[in-house]
């Protein structure tokens, strides 16, 4: 078991925010997850001990210093766990990087996770915000996954039920937070791809790109290609993807709203409401392309925050508080933050 202390978290977060964690240790198994524990737990024997568990750090905003021990997830492993004419169910170990494991359900001809390509992060965080992209969401290819329970120091078994997936959500965000760490995800994956072009984007990629036949291979270029043409890397620039979910309001807001702003721009949900899109109104209150020291709104998309160089997590959450404010103002939407603020 090795701890380092004083540990800087400024390359194992994708906004680059420059903090130090007091503890900080990775893991592979799930035994060394209970030494970790019980280590944290001896460092502060009169308060509850502090954990985090880091992914990718791709979805995350840390504020502050973190006085406590940060768990970096490293367990690997990919294998088939059952099959039958229609489904693979293939189990991934949480620490597998999420678009490595993409390519290799691709490479496998094992469909459903193309639209999702490129998403940054690891496969453990996947569940935590079902993660969505192009038409599709974790929760249609999801079948169970295992996870560490921190104080009970058992696993736990849930099924898609339990799980309670909604849009950028789960149960491990709400009632669970803070209290599992995810070590392998289950995903039912078909034989026989169903393509889903639905998203607008992707027929003019594919049109583009003057596809004649399709497959999930094509997809997942024509997801690439459409990502990297407008979402910054983070290697180059720091940012979390979206900051903001976009808002879901009823149709009897959305024709007030209509009214007043006919560019405004909506899809309808199956639940009869309309989804927003939250760059537009990001767009229109003028942030598109704002700096203000190394803290900004990206210039090609304006649900992105991004750190310039040398923002620290409260300039980049303050602005963020400066988008609610102003969005409110002007729409009286109130935007609720995707990414997690530690
Ligand atoms: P981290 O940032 O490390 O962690 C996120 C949260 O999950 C934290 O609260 C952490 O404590 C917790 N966590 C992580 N691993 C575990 C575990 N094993 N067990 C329990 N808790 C855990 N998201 C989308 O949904 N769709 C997109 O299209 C999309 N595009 C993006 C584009 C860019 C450029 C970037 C930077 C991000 C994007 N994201 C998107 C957000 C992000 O990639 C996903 O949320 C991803 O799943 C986060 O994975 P991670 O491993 O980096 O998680
Ligand atoms: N728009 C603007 N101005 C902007 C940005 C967007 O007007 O600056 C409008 C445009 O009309 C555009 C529409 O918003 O057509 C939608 O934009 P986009 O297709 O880029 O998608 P999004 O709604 O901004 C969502 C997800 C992304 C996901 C894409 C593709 C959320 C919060 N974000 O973004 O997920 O990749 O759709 O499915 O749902 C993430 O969660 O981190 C993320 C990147």
């Amino acid at each position: 078991m090795q701890v380092q202390e004083n540990f800087s978290l400024k390359k194992l977060n994708t906004f680059g925010i420059d903090v130090t964690a007091k503890y900080f240790a990775t893991f592979n198994t799930v035994e060394k997850i209970n030494e970790l524990l019980d280590f944290n737990k001896h460092q502060t024997p009169n308060a509850k001990p502090q954990t985090i568990i880091l992914g990718g750090g791709s979805n995350i905003l840390f504020t502050k210093k973190f006085d406590g021990l940060v768990l970096k997830n490293e367990i690997k492993g990919i294998k088939i766990i059952k099959e039958d004419e229609h489904y693979v169910y293939v189990q991934c170990a949480a620490g597998e990087n999420w678009h490595q494991f993409v390519l290799y359900c691709i490479n496998n001809n094992f469909a459903g996770v193309e639209n999702l390509s490129l998403i940054p992060g690891n496969v453990g965080a996947s569940p935590m915000q079902n993660i969505g992209a192009y038409g599709v969401e974790l929760k249609e290819v999801f079948y169970a996954l295992e996870a560490f329970h921190l104080t009970e120091k058992r696993i736990h078994h849930f099924t898609l039920n339990d799980c309670e997936f909604g849009y950028r959500e789960s149960v491990f965000k709400k009632k669970y937070k803070n209290q599992f760490i995810i070590t392998n995800v289950i995903f039912k994956l078909n034989k026989i791809p169903h393509f889903n072009t639905s998203y607008g984007a992707i027929e003019q990629e594919l049109e583009k790109m003057d596809v004649k036949e399709l497959s999930i291979k094509v997809i997942s270029d024509a997801v690439i290609n459409i990502r990297t043409s407008k979402l910054p890397d983070p290697s180059k620039i720091g940012n979390a993807g979206s900051f903001f979910k976009n808002p879901e309001v009823t149709h009897s807001i959305l024709d007030i709203l209509y009214s007043k702003f006919p560019g405004i721009v909506g899809y309808n949900l199956p639940n009869g409401n309309v989804k927003l899109a939250a760059g537009w109104l990001i767009e229109q209150c003028g942030f598109k392309g704002y700096r203000k020291g190394d803290a900004g709104c990206h210039e090609k998309q304006a649900l992105v925050l991004v750190n310039y160089g040398k923002a620290n997590g409260d300039e980049i959450f303050n602005l963020s508080e400066m988008i609610i404010t102003s969005v409110k103002e002007k729409f009286g939407v109130v935007l609720e933050r995707e990414v997690n603020i530690i």
